[in-house]
């Protein structure tokens, strides 16, 4: 999609369809209060407020009415997109407005639009994202899209247009596109997405934009002493790898901050011998979420140069219960000396990261953020709606949450107290990798902080916000890309 900005007056806009965005209230005057909507109600003759008196225009959060041959427009058509309650109206409103307006476009295969906005760069970044992500649609493998058309060319039409708009435009644009990216990795099934195929694109990306990339393989991760990781690989004829990505500032030096991103990347996971049930079973191709969007982020940075150095950790394997799987009440070492009777296969993600942690340590990273679909648990926790924040450092999560919110994603922070410790306690090893039925998504974020302490660390478990079950007006059914731009937020924001 092309996007740009413009400063045209509205009326001699040239499009297939000008959009602007009514709000929900009880009179028109109130629906239509945005400058460029009552504008349009004035060039039009007072059309939109008929159409809002009539009760066919509501202001509806992401209703659109697709009206033809506007009077005194240049436009052929106007497009109204709700917006819901004004004094609700923020970033992750309009985000969705733009979403929903891309994907009535699509659905009517009409390519072109032109947006118009008040004008503040936070307007535009939400409508740019919007407008990217409510376009994107997970269709790959249909040799017929029937979808509707992509859109094509979007223009954002402010009262004037500066450099900070231009700038931020910009990055709006690398970060959705990016998203996108991650969106079409999380989709791609698992006979398409090995752990060897993802450390391929991994490096593909990192050659393209200028990341050193590293890719350890099992020799070396048996060399290193990584027998969590190894253990959950051994039951797949996949082989496992650990893939690094590093970013490096210009102002690089001693006493820097140095970040650390781990991704959960099992490319499916069937449980292993604790196997899982068939229904729903193929939804754990998705089970690289979090590795996906964390390379994801490491592409924006490559682009984009924030000031800190980022090192990416994404442990990546398949789950699998073949022959030589691993077998409940096994016990493994992981690299950092402790071990871990697996009481159960399915419990393979904090396996793994736990694993990746450690060499994050050592790689000299100062603060940790990992993001994974760890647990079935969130998903009864928080739903579709949350994803779960838990961490053992109150600033470093307190920042997290903050770059989500200006980001547009949703983040809801959980409880780690010591207590939860004692749930994972094993007979014969330093710790169990599962606890008993409650507060699963805690023991496992318990189960990482005795690998990420003593680094202030954040965990997000994204396994109910990373794989939309039904589709919205803004986005398509299928993988949402989540976490990328809390991560992006969070980096390009340290300072
Ligand atoms: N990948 C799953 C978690 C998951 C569940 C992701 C639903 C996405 C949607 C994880 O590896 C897992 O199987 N967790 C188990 C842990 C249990 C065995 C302690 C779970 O949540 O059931
Ligand atoms: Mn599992
Ligand atoms: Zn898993």
């Amino acid at each position: 999609m092309q996007i740009a900005l413009n400063s045209m007056p509205l009326e001699h806009i040239e499009t297939e369809a000008l959009a602007v965005i009514a709000y929900q209230a009880d009179d028109p005057e109130q629906g239509l209060a945005r400058p460029t909507t009552r504008r349009l109600d004035e060039a039009t003759g007072g059309w939109l407020t008929d159409l809002y008196r009539s009760g066919e225009l509501t202001g509806k959060a992401n209703e659109t009415l697709v009206l033809h041959r506007p009077p005194n427009l240049r436009a052929k058509r106007l497009v109204i997109v709700g917006g819901g309650k004004r004094e609700r109206f923020g970033g992750m409103e309009l985000r969705r407005a733009a979403g929903a307006l891309a994907r009535a476009l699509r659905s009517r295969s009409i390519a072109q639009v032109a947006l118009a906005l008040e004008g503040s760069s936070a307007e535009v970044v939400a409508a740019a994202e919007g407008l990217i992500l409510g376009d994107y649609e997970p269709d790959r493998y249909k040799t017929e899209k029937k979808n509707g058309k992509p859109l094509a060319e979007a223009t954002l039409v402010v009262p004037s247009v500066d450099g900070e708009q231009q700038a931020a435009l910009e990055r709006a644009r690398v970060v959705a596109e990016t998203q996108n990216w991650v969106r079409d990795l999380v989709a791609e099934p698992a006979n398409r997405m090995t752990p060897t195929l993802l450390a391929e694109r991994a490096r593909e990306m990192a050659a393209q934009f200028g990341l050193e990339c590293d890719v350890l393989d099992s020799a070396r991760m048996q060399q290193l002493g990584m027998g969590a990781l190894l253990g959950v690989a051994q039951g797949s004829a996949e082989p496992p790898v650990l893939i690094v990505l590093r970013y490096q500032p210009q102002a690089a030096g001693e006493g820097r901050p140095h970040l650390g991103l781990i991704g959960k990347a099992v490319t499916f996971d069937s449980g292993g011998i604790s196997l899982k049930p068939a229904e729903n079973m193929d939804k754990m191709k998705y089970d690289m979420a979090g590795g996906a969007a964390v390379i994801g982020a490491m592409r924006v940075f490559a682009q984009l140069k924030p000031a800190i150095a980022v090192t990416a950790l994404v442990p990546a394997v398949e789950n699998m219960p073949g022959g030589r799987a691993q077998r409940p009440g096994d016990v493994v070492k992981t690299l950092s000396g402790k071990t871990v009777e697996v009481l159960n296969t399915d419990a393979e993600g904090r396996l793994i990261m736990a694993d990746a942690m450690t060499y994050a340590q050592r790689s000299g990273c100062t603060h940790l953020v990992d993001a994974a679909t760890l647990t079935g648990a969130i998903v009864v926790a928080l739903g579709h709606v949350n994803a779960g924040a838990f961490g053992n450092d109150q600033a470093l999560l307190d920042r997290v949450l903050a770059a989500a919110r200006t980001a547009g994603e949703k983040l809801w922070p959980m409880p780690l107290d010591d207590e939860y410790k004692e749930l994972l306690k094993s007979v014969v090893a330093d710790m169990s990798n599962v606890g008993n039925r409650w507060a699963g998504a805690i023991t496992a974020a318990m189960f990482l902080k005795e690998f990420a302490d003593p680094l202030p660390w954040v965990h997000l478990d994204i396994a109910g916000t990373a794989w939309l079950e039904d589709s919205k007006p803004y986005l398509a059914k299928g993988p949402t890309g989540i976490p990328l731009r809390t991560l992006v937020q969070l980096v390009l924001e340290w300072r």
